[in-house]
C-alpha cells in the first residue's frame, strides 16, 4: 500500500470549520466571547469532562461574574465553589491570575498572547484558547484531543508527550491557527476529538476529514497517538479520623499539597492506627474506602471517635455547613463511610 499523502492544512480546515459551526455542542461558554467566561471554562475543562464542568461553570460565573470579582474574593470562598471538581491547584492559580489581571492590566484581560501567557496559571494551552476564542488571535493550542486528531489526520508517529513530536504538533497547530477564525479552527480540532475522533473507537464514518486522514487510509486509526503507557498509580495507605462532637465533626485545614488549605478530616499516611492530637474517646475502625487520584490510589481506613475536649487546631463543622465550605470529595467520602453509606467492610 502506498503511504497516504499528508493532508494540506488549508483543505483540512475548509472541512473542519463548517463542520464545527454546524455541529458544535451548545455549551454555555459557547454563548459568549467574554474572555473571563472563556478563561474560566477552559481552566475547568482541563482534566475534567464537559458534563461535570457545566454546573460548576454556571455557579462560578454567577458568583464571580468578572475577573475583578474573583480577584476580590477570599481563597476559601473560591475553593468552596470548586469543591468536588478536583485539581484544586487550578482554582488557586485562576485566583492568582485574576489578581494579576487587576494589578497589571487594571482588571481588563489582555488581548495579547504574550501578556496572557505571562499571567500566573496561564500556560500555552490556556493562552491559546483564550487568545483564539475570545480575542480572535492566531494562537495555537494542543490538548489531548488535538493531539489525537492531528497525529491521526497527519499520520504522525512517535510519542506526542516526548519533545520531538510535541514540538511538531505545536508547529502544526500554529499553521492551523493562521486563519480568519482561529477560535473556530482550534475548537473544531478539540470538538472533533471529543465527539468523533474518540481514543478507542473513532467514528470515522461521520468524520468530516475522513477523506484526508492518513490514519483512516492506513486502516487502524486507534494506533495513533503512539503514547508510552502512563505510570501506574502508586498504592498508598492512609488513616482518616471522624471525630464527633454531637452532630459536629472536626475538620482541619490540610497541609497536603493535593488539598492545600481545604478542610479535611484529620488524615495521615499510615498503615496502623496513628495517634491524633485531640482529646477523644478511643478511635474505632469503622470503614475502609478507596480514593483514586491521577497518580495515587489511596486506601483509607476510617476511624471514628468522640471528642472529649477542644481540638488544638481546625474547627468543628456541622453537616449543613459542609456545602458552603472548601471541602474536597475525600472529606465527603470519609464522612459518608463513617455514616455507613459506603458499604464499609467493618461496622461497629
Ligand atoms: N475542550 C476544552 N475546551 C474546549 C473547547 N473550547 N471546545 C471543545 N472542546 C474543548
Amino acid at each position: 500500500m502506498p503511504t497516504p499523502k499528508e493532508p494540506d492544512v488549508d483543505a483540512a480546515r475548509a472541512l473542519l470549520v463548517p463542520w464545527f459551526r454546524a455541529n458544535a455542542r451548545a455549551l454555555p461558554w459557547r454563548q459568549t466571547r467574554d474572555p473571563w467566561a472563556v478563561w474560566v471554562s477552559e481552566v475547568m475543562l482541563q482534566q475534567t469532562r464537559v458534563d461535570t464542568v457545566v454546573p460548576y461553570y454556571t455557579r462560578f460565573l454567577q458568583r464571580f461574574p468578572t475577573v475583578g470579582a474573583l480577584a476580590d474574593a477570599a481563597e476559601p470562598d473560591v475553593l468552596a465553589l470548586w469543591s468536588g471538581l478536583g485539581y484544586y491547584r487550578r482554582a488557586r492559580l485562576l485566583h492568582a491570575g485574576a489578581r494579576a489581571v487587576v494589578d497589571r492590566h487594571g482588571g481588563a484581560i489582555p488581548g495579547d498572547a504574550k501578556a496572557l501567557r505571562d499571567l500566573p496559571g496561564v500556560g500555552d494551552y490556556t493562552a491559546g484558547a483564550v487568545g483564539s476564542i475570545a480575542f480572535g488571535l492566531s494562537v495555537p493550542l494542543v490538548d489531548g484531543n488535538v493531539e489525537r486528531v492531528l497525529t491521526r489526520l497527519h499520520g504522525l508517529r512517535g510519542d506526542p508527550r516526548a519533545a520531538p513530536l510535541k514540538k511538531r504538533l505545536w508547529a502544526l497547530a500554529a499553521r492551523y491557527a493562521e486563519h480568519a477564525a482561529p477560535g473556530d479552527v482550534n475548537q473544531s480540532l478539540m470538538e472533533l476529538g471529543a465527539t468523533v475522533c474518540a481514543p478507542t473507537s473513532p467514528r470515522c464514518l461521520v468524520c468530516p476529514v475522513r477523506s484526508l486522514c492518513v490514519a483512516a487510509a492506513e486502516g487502524d486509526p486507534a494506533r495513533y497517538p503512539e503514547k508510552t503507557a502512563a505510570a501506574a498509580p502508586r498504592d498508598e495507605r492512609w488513616c482518616a479520623l471522624v471525630a464527633r462532637d454531637g452532630d459536629r465533626v472536626w475538620l482541619v485545614e490540610s497541609d497536603l499539597g493535593r488539598w492545600q488549605g481545604m478542610l479535611l478530616t484529620p488524615l495521615v499516611e499510615a498503615r496502623d492506627a496513628p495517634t491524633w492530637e485531640a482529646p477523644m474517646s478511643a478511635p474505632r475502625k469503622v470503614a475502609k474506602i478507596t480514593h483514586v487520584l491521577t497518580h495515587a490510589r489511596m486506601e483509607v481506613t476510617v476511624y471514628e471517635a468522640h471528642l472529649t475536649g477542644a481540638p488544638p487546631r481546625g474547627r468543628l463543622v456541622a453537616r449543613d455547613e459542609l456545602s458552603s465550605l472548601a471541602v474536597p470529595k475525600i472529606t465527603r467520602s470519609v464522612l459518608a463511610a463513617a455514616d455507613g453509606d459506603a458499604h464499609p467492610r467493618r461496622r461497629r
